[in-house]
């Protein structure tokens, strides 16, 4: 997960980057064809009152630079743009929030520190890949047992809810082989990242709040650090006693086991259960509002590729599932990632519309490489040289396992759809079990 950036969506919309002097880029160095360089129009306005000003005009009246999908991919060329303390958008929060370390989110390719963590947590994503499915399924299985109860008890079931408990679970059963609530963590694991979470994104956070008392709350002053420190230390403590075996590789690798630990725990709860939260009651939202027929489609599609595949669910089965993979890629674009280039509409036709099958067949596949949601093409991988997002074909992988789950268990289901400050509130109303 990237961070919140814009008033209307949570994620990394805008990508802030740094570009390097022009006597950085390579251009200059091999002699390339210079533009001449303009003075960028407008003014920084009043000292002190001008920045609060431009504050205001950017959270709540809505001004906002565009970029299309041809100028936007600049943003991933390391060697033209420097990434430098920008995950969280235009500020730092402060290190007190996350042990003192800049975490590798922070940090440039160009920083030594950059490449060793990436490539310990590709190490974490390779060694744990035998644990996904059967963890995915359990936790997965689990929530839906809770929804059908809820359902049948009250009518309605509230599934982002349940959503934070049964990602979180899972992402300790699959990245560290633990179950948080065995643990002295219990079920707290939602809560106190919900806390932390805020104090790292209360300067880019719309609550929803009265603007002016919302400005003086979040945006002002910094929270004092202290006041999530016991949070912290409590995630802390439950990824220090279950991640040893990363901790070993990461002194293999030149880092402290106690780096390692602050950058298992940002990238634990952080980037991927920050991510998670958002992104699956979306690929609800998406799949819900089509309705019936793509269910059907779905349904059908997923329950054939794991019959053909010996009833069991693999890697090799899932690749039988174009549709199911197409409408995770086509969801990842509507989720509000990069919400504008991505909608470009000299790029994608109904640009604004959910399309299941808009990248199926070769022409479609062509439309991947605008597909930009990991920081960088749909199409391209990350590297311990870029910063595109490390977990991306994790994220994929686990988005098309919760369809898989929804699929086999209902023919089709019914949501409502309401708003919340990180991503939709779904509300599960009624489901038919799966009839074949
Ligand atoms: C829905 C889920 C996710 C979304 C939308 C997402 C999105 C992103 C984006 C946009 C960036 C680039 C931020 C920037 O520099 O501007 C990023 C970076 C990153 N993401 Fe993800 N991410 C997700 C899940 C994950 C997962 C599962 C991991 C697991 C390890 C992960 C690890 C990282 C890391 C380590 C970086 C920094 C990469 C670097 O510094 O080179 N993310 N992510």
């Amino acid at each position: 997960m990237a961070a919140a950036t814009s008033p209307t969506s949570t994620r990394s919309s805008t990508h802030p980057a740094t570009v390097r002097p022009v006597s950085d880029l390579p251009s200059e160095k091999t002699g390339e064809t210079k533009l001449p360089l303009k003075k960028i129009p407008g003014d920084y306005g009043l000292p002190f009152f001008g920045a609060i000003k431009d504050r205001l005009d950017y959270f709540y009246n809505q001004v906002i630079a565009l970029l299309d999908a041809k100028s936007f991919p600049v943003l991933f060329d390391v060697s033209k743009v420097e990434k430098k303390d920008l995950f969280t958008g235009t500020y730092m929060p402060s290190t007190k929030l996350t042990g003192g370390y800049r975490i590798l989110s922070y940090l440039d390719p160009s920083e030594p520190k950059h490449a060793k963590i990436k490539q310990l947590l590709f190490f974490l994503l390779k060694s744990i890949k035998d644990r996904v499915f059967p963890e995915f399924e359990a936790c997965y299985t689990e929530l839906f047992a809770t929804v059908e109860k809820e359902v049948a008890a009250k009518g309605k079931s509230n599934f982002s809810t349940l959503n934070e408990q049964a990602a979180f679970n899972f992402l300790g059963r699959a990245y560290f082989g633990s179950n948080p609530p065995d643990t002295k963590l219990g079920t707290d694991g939602p809560s106190s990242i919900a806390k932390w979470v805020l104090f790292n994104l209360a300067p880019v956070l719309s609550l929803g709040l009265p603007k002016y008392i919302e400005d003086l709350l979040l945006h002002t002053f910094p929270l004092p650090a202290f006041l999530v420190k016991r949070d912290y230390n409590k995630l802390y403590d439950f990824i220090y006693q279950s991640s040893g075996f990363v901790q070993d590789e990461a002194e293999k690798l030149g880092l402290s086991r106690e780096e390692a630990c602050h950058n298992l725990l940002f990238a634990t709860c952080f980037n991927t259960y920050g991510g998670v939260k958002i992104l699956f009651p979306s690929i609800l939202k998406y799949i819900g509002q089509a309705g019936e027929e793509l269910h059907t489609k779905l349904a059908l599609e997923i329950r054939s590729a794991i019959k053909s595949n010996g009833g069991k669910l693999s890697m090799a089965a899932l690749e039988q599932m174009p549709l199911n993979e197409i409408c995770v890629k086509k969801g990842e674009m509507l989720f509000g990632f990069q919400p504008i280039a991505t909608k470009d509409r000299k790029v994608f036709e109904r640009a604004e519309e959910f399309v299941p099958d808009r990248f199926v067949g070769a022409d479609g596949e062509k439309l991947l490489k605008y597909v930009v949601w990991s920081n960088g093409p749909e199409t391209e991988t990350p590297s311990v040289a870029n910063k595109q997002c490390a977990g991306k074909e994790f994220v994929v992988l686990i988005a098309r396992l919760l369809v898989v789950q929804l699929f086999k268990r209902y023919d089709t289901f019914e949501i409502d759809v309401g708003t919340s400050p990180l991503g939709a509130a779904i509300t599960i109303k009624s489901f038919k079990r799966a009839s074949s």
